[in-house]
């Protein structure tokens, strides 16, 4: 693996890894994205683990994250989470062997998917220990929505407010290419803004934590 990795990972909070898939895995993932996105879109599916809300005007339902995305009955999603590639890269940028315990893919729904507020995902443990990877199944762009960080916050203390760090910026867009992965620390403040195109844009979010590390529940 490219060591900047590592570096930016470290130095930043978040670094991108180019083309860790290739594209067998990454069409077999995307079929499988389809699959459990329609169940809801179109079959009507509604559980805990679908999270959605309702517009305001048109009352549309809009669907914006599979929580337990390793429990909906996709093989090729429950190889990704159980052991991989994502695993080997969490443990070169943890430097410490990793364990995935929480996944869920993020869906930007076309025109009308809402931002996500800043946020850090977790404070409770130190800088550089715990990671989410985000494998991106379509490309990410600033028109969709792409993540967006603000480098080193995730050096910040625990009790520093998330808008204080951001009116300190500066403020980090991250476009990703599908089939690549963004790693960044749970700490790190980061969000995302509104899909204004007309082509969906989703992720696999995968948490890792050091092997005998024990975590409360997270969102990601
Ligand atoms: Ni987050």
């Amino acid at each position: 693996m490219d060591e900047s990795v590592v570096t930016d990972f470290r130095q930043n909070g978040y670094a991108l890894s180019p083309r860790l898939l290739g594209d067998p895995l990454l069409a077999r993932l995307r079929a499988e994205a389809d699959r459990l996105v329609r169940r809801f879109t179109d079959g009507g599916h509604r559980s805990d683990d679908y999270w959605y809300f309702e517009r305001a005007v048109s009352r549309d339902l809009v669907l914006y994250r599979i929580h337990k995305l390793q429990r909906q009955g996709s093989a090729a999603i429950n190889d990704l989470f159980a052991d991989g590639l994502l695993h080997a890269l969490a443990r070169d940028v943890l430097g410490v062997p990793a364990k995935s315990t929480v996944c869920a893919m993020i869906v930007k729904m076309p025109r009308v998917a809402a931002r996500v507020p800043w946020h850090r995902d977790r404070t409770s443990v130190p800088p550089h220990t715990v990671c989410n990877l985000s494998l991106f199944l379509d490309d990410s762009t600033t028109a969709n929505g792409c993540l967006e960080f603000v480098p080193r916050s995730h050096l910040s203390p625990a009790e520093v407010d998330g808008d204080e760090v951001l009116q300190r910026g500066p403020v980090r867009a991250v476009p990703a290419q599908a089939g690549d992965v963004l790693i960044h620390d749970v700490r790190v403040v980061h969000g995302s803004r509104t899909n204004e195109t007309e082509s969906f844009r989703r992720s696999i979010v995968v948490e890792f934590a050091p092997v005998g590390l024990d975590l409360a529940d997270s969102e990601g």
